[in-house]
């Protein structure tokens, strides 16, 4: 940031002077405003890296500023000036989302200090995000992120197949990104100007979905008061998308088995043969070779279906990918909800590390978006906001049988050391135990080391030790 941009709103013209004055002097780049509508006009209009606001103005106030503010230009670093006496608006303000308040009457350099502060903690936040732009640039496909290896392949994968015309097969569990990846495969294709129609296989009983798929004549069946044309007719020049393809029945798929064999099939009820020019890519939860030995799968159609198969790994087995797309989850909904984007503390990454997210990508997502929604600070995500209840166990609260993610970080815990869930003083103490064991083993016995590394005098250590029946050697 070599000259940054601030704007000042202030009613008293002393005050928005001297300040203007004290900031050009120092090199900044200084607008001013008087009044809180004005200042929204110039925000509106401009990018300012930093606003000085007085949060009491005719009008529009310095909160509603504020809110202005985060809403356009989440980035921009707030500070607001209060009356000497109304700490409590300047506390709804750094709620809102403001960097800093200053009281009157203040000092140009206590200002400036802050101003200083807060440009440097801008420039650390842009060198991140230019890093972590980077990162996503390399490890990352279409808005498709992945630096596990496996995923690297699969990016490559398709990158190199999305062009031609192939039948592709996305295979993975829920929530790995099997939709995602079949988007981008259309619009890496040549026909990204045609149309993507997505049908979920699922979702429909075996007669709705063929008249789905292959559409029908008018007098088909009763009901079928008009013609209609169906999905494949409506993807002609596109992709068609079919989701959950392990589900479909034997009738539909032999129909679709022409389709793929000859390009082309008649609507229900109809005698005409249409032809169509699509291209196929499907997804599967289901284990299709399974399906086949067990004969609920055709195996002609299983190979014409497979012939570019793309996995998706589960999450919990591309770690790696963990941080990255929950980094990028952070960004994406702070930007959304025009909060500024925290980061995951050590121990809020730990935890995300160590859970197994059994609705994958998702989850993970879905979770991510929970905590930016209900935080309201801005500096790191600890893990009680990626629980998102205020009684997590994870904070010794009780067990919530509604949060999976604690349900199993306790579960984790309680596991580990023999016990059940509900007893959660004795896991305490069992956990209080445990970690007092493996800090002194860390300090081979040292007691005074121990105690600094717990936080703890070294009485009180003594003391949970006896307490524990920890008798180790008398070192330290
Ligand atoms: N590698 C990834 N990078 C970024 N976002 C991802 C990635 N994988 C999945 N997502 C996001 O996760 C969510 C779930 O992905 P998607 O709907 O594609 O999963 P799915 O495999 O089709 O799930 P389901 O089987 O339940 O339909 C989406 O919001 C998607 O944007
Ligand atoms: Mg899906």
């Amino acid at each position: 940031m070599s000259q940054p941009r601030i704007l000042i709103i202030d009613d008293e013209p002393l005050m928005r002077i001297s300040i203007a004055d004290a900031l050009k002097a120092e090199g900044y780049q200084v607008k001013v405003a008087a009044t809180g509508s004005e200042g929204v006009d110039c925000i509106k209009k401009e990018q300012f890296n930093i606003i000085i606001s007085d949060l009491r103005l005719p009008g529009l106030d310095g909160l509603q500023v504020l809110q202005t503010c985060k809403e356009v230009s989440a980035r921009t670093g707030v500070i607001v000036i209060t009356a000497h006496g109304s700490v409590e608006t300047a506390v709804e303000a750094m709620k809102m989302g403001a960097y800093d308040y200053i009281t009157k009457p203040f000092s140009m350099d206590e200002l400036l200090l802050i101003v200083k502060r807060l440009v440097k903690m801008l420039e650390l936040e842009d060198e991140n995000r230019s890093l972590r732009e980077e990162l996503e640039g390399r490890f990352s496909f279409k808005g498709i992120l992945g630096k596990n290896e496996k995923m690297r392949e699969v990016l490559e994968k398709i990158k190199l197949v999305a062009p031609s015309d192939s039948t592709i097969l996305i295979i993975g569990e829920s929530g790995t990104g099997k939709e995602v990846v079949a988007n981008a495969i259309h619009h890496n294709s040549s026909r990204r100007e045609g149309p993507f129609i997505r049908v979920s296989c699922a979702a429909l009983p075996e007669s709705l979905l063929e008249t789905e798929l292959f559409g029908h004549e008018k007098g088909a069946f009763t009901g079928a008061l008009r013609q209609r044309k169906g999905r494949f007719e409506l993807a002609h020049h596109g992709t068609l998308f079919l989701d959950e393809i392990g589900e479909i029945s034997q009738v539909v798929q032999v129909k679709l088995l022409r389709v793929l064999q000859e390009r082309q099939f008649e609507r229900v009820g109809g005698t005409s043969t249409i032809e169509v020019d699509v291209r196929l890519v499907c997804a599967t939860q289901r284990d299709l070779k399974k399906e086949v030995q067990s004969g609920r799968f055709r195996e002609d159609l299983y190979y014409r279906l497979i012939v570019v198969p793309v996995y998706l790994p589960p999450l919990r087995d591309r770690k790696e990918d963990v941080l990255l797309l929950a980094e990028h989850f952070l960004e994406k909904f702070g930007n959304r909800m025009g909060k500024r984007r925290g980061t995951l503390s050590e121990e809020a990454k730990g935890m995300v590390l160590r859970y197994s997210f059994p609705g994958n990508v998702r989850e993970l997502e879905n979770t991510i978006e929970r905590a930016v929604t209900l935080s309201n600070h801005a500096g790191n995500v600890e893990p009680w906001d990626l629980c998102g209840f205020p009684s997590c166990p994870y904070l010794g609260g009780r067990p919530q049988a509604t949060c999976g993610f604690c349900s199993e970080e306790t579960h984790l815990m309680a596991g580990e050391i023999g016990l059940r869930v509900e007893d959660l003083a004795a896991a305490r103490e069992q956990f209080e135990r445990q970690y007092i064991l493996k800090v002194l083993e860390k300090t081979q016995d040292n007691k005074t080391e121990a105690a600094r590394i717990l936080g703890v005098s070294r009485k009180a250590l003594w003391e949970k030790c006896k307490r524990y029946g920890i008798s180790k050697g008398a070192n330290g």
